[in-house]
């Protein structure tokens, strides 16, 4: 019997309780023994809850408590959880967490310490909530050299941009029903404006080259500026838009963002929709492989929670490696980045834009006043340069096709 302490009775760590009490027996013979949950540290009591006698609020009794081997981690943010799962790992406890931020700010030195102390810090719920991915990556795709990964990351934004283009509706208007609904946050901003989905993507790619990116030097857009006449254009090309979490080496040379992108139906990522995320992988051997579910969700997440659990008990006292050394990836400056774009700006200056861009292929969608139009790739620099000294520009997303 293996005991373990979950960290956070909220929406994933009442999950985890959930799916270890509905599975338990599949749990244990995958595992080779049951697994009990000792101890629910929270600052909260739950008296209608039978999980109320198992509730702690010092986190001290768990640390100490030397029959403890397994501890999930499901508070989300930095702190107290950095501190709390560090303590875990020196106190030789594994440890499974879903916090992206957590991972993203600090996973190469936690892993470093479960690796000198013979033990495990797992991770698979913190990018794609339900989704394998983690363990795919760290343990299936090895045979690769990553060329390139594309996700959609965050369900909320996926959510709000799956309802504009279906409704025609404005992105603030589409929030407030998403808040409505339980979909987007009262604060939105971390899914908003990329930043969620900006640690899955540095997590991602440590992961893929096995070496830390940080998060800040990913440059992240958010979906703030879309807008419905956006997608009256994209439907004109019969395209879609969709926030990317996106790296890839070329040449050498890694570039990595989050932002906007319009895509088409040929794209497999196209047809992902609503609070689904999906990751498509590049392999130089593989080519491409898709990985699609819940990127949210109580049992969803708390699933793939318990999958780490299931192995940190297979592998007590034996450290899984993971591929993701303190040494930092540098990432390539934005402006060197190549990409297609598509812009919008008053009609008064497109023989402008004809004799300033290279080629240029104007899109109809029935906007009067406006020209429309796709450029072809260039880098971020010569794209900014140019457009610059358009006074009637209005907009401009890129593309993936
Ligand atoms: N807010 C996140 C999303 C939750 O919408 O995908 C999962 O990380």
């Amino acid at each position: 019997m293996i005991k373990i302490a979950v960290l956070g009775y909220g929406t994933v760590g009442s999950g985890v309780v959930k799916v270890l009490n509905t599975n338990a027996k599949k749990i244990a013979k995958r595992a080779g023994q049951e697994i009990e949950v000792k101890y629910v540290l929270d600052l909260r009591d739950f008296p209608d809850d039978p999980i109320q006698n198992k509730v702690v609020h010092d986190y001290e009794v768990i640390e100490k408590d030397d029959e403890v081997s397994v501890v999930v981690e499901t508070m989300g943010g930095t702190k107290p959880a950095y501190e709390f799962v560090k303590r875990a790992l020196l106190a030789g406890k594994s440890v499974c967490t879903s916090n992206k931020e957590l991972v993203a700010a600090h996973g190469t030195e936690l892993i470093q310490i479960a690796k000198d102390k013979g033990i495990n810090f797992f991770f698979e719920a913190s990018v794609g909530g339900g989704i394998p991915i983690i363990r795919p990556l760290n343990e299936c795709l090895t045979a690769d050299r990553i060329e390139q990964i594309n996700g959609i990351l965050n369900g909320t934004t996926n959510y709000i941009l799956t309802k504009m283009a279906k409704e025609g509706s404005d992105f603030d208007e589409v929030l407030k029903e998403a808040q409505k609904l339980g979909y987007a946050e009262k604060d939105p901003t971390a899914d908003v404006e990329g930043y969620d989905a900006c640690r899955k993507i540095a997590i991602l790619t440590s992961l893929a080259y096995g070496a830390q990116v940080d998060y800040e030097d990913i440059y992240t857009e958010g979906i703030t500026k879309i807008t419905a006449e956006d997608f009256r254009y994209a439907s004109a090309m019969d395209a879609s838009i969709k926030i990317f979490g996106t790296s890839k080496k070329i040449g050498g040379k890694l570039y990595a963002m989050v932002a906007p992108q319009m895509i088409q139906a040929d794209n497999p990522l196209y047809s992902v929709n609503d609070v689904f995320n999906a990751i498509c992988v590049t392999g130089n051997m593989l080519g491409d492989v898709m990985f699609y579910g819940k990127g949210a969700g109580k049992e969803a997440t708390a699933s793939a929670v318990v999958s780490d659990v299931v192995d940190a008990v297979k592998h007590l006292n034996q450290n899984v490696i993971i591929f993701w050394d303190a040494q930092k990836q540098e990432v390539a400056p934005m402006d060197e980045m190549e990409n297609r774009f598509f812009v919008r700006i008053g009609i008064s200056e497109k023989e402008k834009a004809e004799k300033e861009f290279d080629e240029i292929e104007p899109v109809d969608a029935g906007i009067e006043g406006e020209f429309g139009f796709l450029t072809s790739k260039m880098t971020e620099k010569a794209f900014h340069d140019i457009i610059a000294s358009f006074e009637t520009f209005i907009t401009r997303i890129r593309v993936g096709f």
